[in-house]
């Protein structure tokens, strides 16, 4: 299962890498690649990945929020796909699409699959198929200053 992870990063940086360097799709595949981020202190607490509100912040004092981020773990097969709604509103899917296995791609409203082209709303809620199934969702608390994603 690790070394199709791997691979499929891989693949994707290739195929992200030569999408770059190409003439036409040069500012398309830029702004793509340049608009995922990937939460940068992640923790567990208990039950939960816990996740700093203002890693959501593009500016110093937060007027401008990112919309949504890739939360990765070292223990978790997958990573999972954060999305802001609102200040307490959050939602979380896995990123592992469910006709196949494969880690998904993360995008602004949406997730792609690169093995087959299913496509998922953030909602984890299947728009293209062959997947039929929607993608598990976790429940995502706050309090003032964290947002938990719980993983149990
Ligand atoms: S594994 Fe994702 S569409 Fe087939």
């Amino acid at each position: 299962m690790e070394t199709q992870k791997t691979v499929s990063r891989q693949q994707f940086l290739k195929t992200c890498g030569i999408a770059c360097l190409s003439g036409s799709a040069l500012s398309v595949a830029l702004t793509s690649c340049a608009s995922v981020y990937y939460a940068q202190a992640p923790r567990i607490k208990g039950w939960a990945i816990q996740i700093s509100k203002k890693e959501f912040d593009l500016s110093d004092k937060g007027k401008r929020k990112r919309s949504f981020m890739v939360v990765e773990m070292k223990n978790q097969a997958h990573p999972i796909y954060l999305r802001r709604l609102g200040d307490d509103n959050y939602t979380a899917v896995l990123m592992q699409c469910t006709h196949q296995g494969n880690d998904l791609n993360a995008h602004d409203g949406y997730l792609s699959c690169p093995a087959h082209g299913s496509e998922y709303d953030t909602d984890g809620r299947v728009t293209e198929g062959p997947a039929e199934e929607s993608l598990k969702r976790y429940q995502v608390t706050t309090d003032e200053q964290y947002i938990y994603i719980n993983i149990a």
